[in-house]
């Protein structure tokens, strides 16, 4: 028998650096500002602009593309337009950030004895001489601004550059104008905000999709899959956290020899991401929701994503006689189910009414589950098949 084919076709395209050609779900936000950049730099103009959003809202990645369009877009009021992109995370400073800003004018300075309006002065005639629209992007900007930074205000200024413009693009998660000096709030007037709203479940599956095309071997992954890691990604609309899920889950089929990567491989790479439910939390549950956990975790082992409730109901009917308890009424199953999906045990998906809903569960591996909810009801006599 000849090995599984690797899961594997572009590993690298999953890595957060990467920057993916098209923005899926974003296009009408791309368009926007491209316009009103191309518009502007025509003119001979800077354009300053503020996005915010979520984290994994794909913040970065919208201003990386933009700036990489612009650029390959070619002269604009004959000018070519250039970008230098500075994550402002660790460089709380302006002069930190000013350093990285010369680096990408190819200046350097002594990082002493110079003040911050001298190190413009020095990166302007950098700037004059290779003429071009620059635009910098401060991504992370949220630190550098609280601390009252003269760098926005000086750089939205500087617009008289001989020959050029700078244009200045902030990013950030929260809305950063409460902390501007009103002459730069004044740069970042209405038609110079952009808020993304997060992703929903949808949107996160396209954009699992997109990059499953290009990382992973067609075959090795399924549409039932990537929603089921947009499922778990929805509550935040985080596209960063749908693609680790992804990308461990991707790892763990590869680790595993399978040649697809399967539900069970998802729970796993989210349990080792983000372990919400712990065995204190088992302990404190019901032998009732035990039990409808139980066969929740065997039939999704068997099964996939999700069963319907009806299938479920079941699967526990057999396990609960197998463990010689008592059958659980309708209405019990029901009830323990809805507080399985309160405690965000489970998740239920109403595919029409009542109660033929699809139930999932994405907290743990379900093999694992078994294993201490076997151990759990071992008083219970478990005839282990
Ligand atoms: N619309 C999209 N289409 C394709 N990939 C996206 C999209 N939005 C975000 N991503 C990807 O999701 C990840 C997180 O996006 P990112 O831009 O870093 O989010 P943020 O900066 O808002 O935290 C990155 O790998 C990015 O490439
Ligand atoms: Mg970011």
């Amino acid at each position: 028998m000849s090995p599984p084919a690797s899961i594997f076709l572009a590993e690298e395209t999953l890595d957060p650096s990467y920057l993916p050609g098209r923005l899926v779900h974003r296009e009408q936000e791309l368009g926007v500002l491209e316009r009103r950049f191309r518009a502007s730099l025509a003119k001979g103009l800077a354009y300053h602009s503020l996005v915010t959003g979520g984290v994994g809202s794909g913040k970065t990645a919208l201003v990386r593309r933009l700036a990489a369009d612009l650029e390959r877009a070619g002269r604009l009021g004959n000018l070519p337009v250039r970008s230098a992109y500075v994550n402002c995370w660790r460089r709380a400073s302006d002069r930190t950030v000013m350093l990285d800003l010369l680096r990408s004018v190819h200046v350097s300075l002594p990082d002493r004895g110079y003040s911050l309006s001298e190190m413009i002065d020095v990166f302007e005639q950098g700037l004059r001489r290779s003429p071009q629209h620059l635009i910098v992007l401060l991504d992370e900007a949220s630190a550098l601004v609280r601390q009252e930074t003269k760098l926005v205000y000086l750089l939205s200024r500087s617009h008289e550059v001989e020959l050029g413009s700078i244009s200045l693009v902030l990013v950030a998660v929260e809305d950063l104008l409460p902390y501007l000096d009103p002459a730069s709030r004044s740069s970042f007037g209405v038609t110079h905000r952009l808020a993304l709203p997060p992703y929903d479940r949808a949107a996160l599956t396209d954009i699992l999709e997109d990059r499953a095309r290009l990382a992973l071997r067609a075959g090795s992954y399924d549409r039932d899959v990537l929603d089921q890691i947009a499922r778990i990604a929805a509550p935040n609309g985080d596209a960063r956290f749908a693609l680790e899920i992804l990308a461990g889950a991707a790892h763990t089929a590869e680790e595993a020899g399978a040649d697809a990567v399967s539900s069970e491989h998802v729970r796993r790479a989210k349990g080792s991401l983000l372990p919400t439910m712990t065995e204190d939390h088992l302990e404190a549950l019901s032998t009732n929701q035990l039990s409808v956990l139980l066969a929740l975790s065997r039939s999704l082992k068997r099964k996939g994503a999700s069963v319907p409730s009806q299938k479920l109901r079941a699967s526990h009917s057999a396990l609960v006689e197998e463990l010689g308890a008592p059958v659980m009424s309708r209405t019990t199953f029901w009830r323990t189910l809805k507080e399985l999906e309160r405690d965000g045990l489970v998740t239920l998906d109403a595919a029409g009414s009542g109660e033929s809903s699809q139930v999932g569960m994405d907290d743990l591996p379900a093999s694992l589950l078994t294993t201490l909810l076997e151990e759990r009801t071992e008083g219970g006599r478990p005839r282990k098949r």
